[in-house]
């Protein structure tokens, strides 16, 4: 089960035996580079970029780090190691053995799950082409080349699966990936929170944090799939995304570190000294976490759906960490307290369990998410600066699901209130990034790529990458 790296295109699922798997990957590998170089990040051919690559599915496997030159990244087919006897662990199939195969029956939503989860891949890393040419540091800029290859390497992933198991349709689908992009009005990606830009670092950030998170709790419960191959499949990718968060919680931090630091040299709280001396404001900061927290709930769907209760009875997507959960992993009578409006409040009502899967993951993700904002207060806290982040309430500002459109003229605070349309437009500007934000974030935007050197709206990490010192050239530029 190593990773075979001498093959064009490296695996550890023995493509070679499988000759028409391998010519079909090998036909849609050129399409892959193509896009890459078209929307992957942009003017990033000729760098050499200390990047780590996986040399096999263990835990240590990643203790490999070298310089490598962008495009010849060495994306491939990772799998973690199946488990002898795996049998399903939810829904109508518990107890039965896992499948290797796709159950004819579950063929079109096994096919849209993968589809799905596949087509966010390239989107992030379409949202992102245009971010290193404003990198705080060589530091940052090679933790978002990180992110971007191994995003890369999510879609070979997803497109791997629907290769290997969906024949023609499948074929289809991988070549859709490429075709659709994000934010194109023609062909959008699937999902809103993937068609939204990511024009700055501070929304890069918030992006890696809460979306990124959003990706986790996806790749958690579809690493419970009956369907051994994705399961496993995901079960390798979700070590891949922790180092994404990791880039978004202490991106975050940093920001806010340097923030405070600017506070107590100048002795104040006003925004617009803040913004005078080049640090971004606690309050623009709130409302960026307000904005991305808010598109990425969207994400988990609507609270009450019949499609996640049948990819859960059908033994699909399971729930996370679903075989640490002590209950009969069937559900059918079981509840679920979901949030719905009722007149002037938001209450909570028992509703089955099943068809509330979703929002039971959402929940998972909200206190997920809480566990990094404590970390930041505390950072806040240890400054001497007396305010905190906070989550919005999870109604606030949704598209999708039982708090969007809850009638005209109905809107729902950041703290949970029911309002008004009027007061909504009227303090919207305080909750929600405002274009004056944008324009000062975006001001602040510039290139620094000198090895040791940062911006001056950001703290410098506490430590660098592998062991190597902040200062260590982790991109060369020819
Ligand atoms: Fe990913
Ligand atoms: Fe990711």
């Amino acid at each position: 089960m190593a990773i075979n790296y001498n093959e064009r295109i490296p695996n550890n699922v023995e493509l070679a035996e499988n000759r028409r798997l391998q010519r079909a990957l090998e036909a849609w590998q050129p399409n892959y580079m193509r896009w890459w170089h078209d929307l992957g990040p942009e003017g990033t051919e000729n760098f050499e970029v200390y990047l780590r690559t996986a040399i096999s599915v263990e835990s240590d496997g990643w203790a490999n780090f070298g310089y490598v030159r962008m495009p010849d990244y060495r994306w491939g087919i990772f799998l973690a190691h199946p488990v002898a006897g795996r049998t399903i662990a939810f829904g109508d199939h518990k107890g039965e053995p896992a499948w290797q195969e796709v159950p004819g029956e579950y063929r079109g939503p096994l096919r849209r799950l993968i589809v799905t989860q596949g087509d966010t891949e390239p989107a992030s890393v379409e949202q992102q082409r245009q971010l290193g040419l404003t990198c705080p540091s060589l530091y940052d800029l090679r933790n978002l080349f990180q992110v971007n290859v191994e995003e890369g390497r999510h879609l070979w992933a997803m497109v791997y699966l629907l290769h290997a198991h969906f024949g023609r349709d499948g074929r289809d689908e991988a070549e859709a990936m490429l075709e659709r992009h994000s934010g194109d009005p023609d062909k959008p990606r699937i999902l809103g929170a993937f068609n939204e830009p990511t024009p700055d670092w501070l929304s890069f950030y918030m992006f890696t944090y809460f979306t990124d998170r959003d990706g986790k709790y996806q790749l958690a419960s579809l690493a419970e799939s009956g369907f051994d191959p994705l399961a496993r499949t995901c079960q390798f990718m979700l070590t891949e995304e922790a180092h994404h968060m990791f880039v978004g919680e202490s991106g975050v931090m940093r920001i806010a570190q340097r923030t405070c630091e600017v506070m107590n040299e100048l002795k104040t709280d006003d925004p617009a000294k803040i913004r005078a001396a080049g640090a971004m404001d606690l309050d623009t900061l709130q409302r960026y976490i307000n904005f991305h927290y808010s598109v990425s709930l969207d994400l988990f769907g609507q609270e009450l759906s019949t499609n996640a209760a049948n990819y859960y009875t059908t033994g699909l997507k399971g729930r996370y960490h679903e075989t640490k959960i002590e209950d009969d992993h069937r559900l059918v009578d079981a509840a679920f307290p979901v949030p719905l409006v009722k007149g002037e409040r938001i209450v909570v009502e028992d509703q089955p369990a099943l068809t509330a899967i979703n929002e039971r993951l959402r929940e998972d993700y909200i206190a997920d998410c809480e566990r990094g904002l404590k970390r930041w207060n505390k950072a806040i806290k240890a400054a001497g600066i007396p305010r905190e982040f906070a989550l919005p309430h999870r109604a606030f500002n949704r598209r999708i699901g039982l708090f969007a459109n809850v009638a005209p003229d109905i809107r729902i605070s950041p703290d949970g209130r029911v309002i008004t349309e009027a007061e909504w437009t009227h303090r919207v500007g305080s909750w929600l990034p405002t274009s004056d934000d944008h324009a000062f974030v975006g001001s602040l935007m510039r290139g620094v790529v000198e090895p040791g050197k940062i911006a001056g709206w950001i703290a410098p990490p506490a430590r660098g990458i592998n062991g190597q010192p902040f200062e260590f050239e982790y991109v060369k530029f020819h």
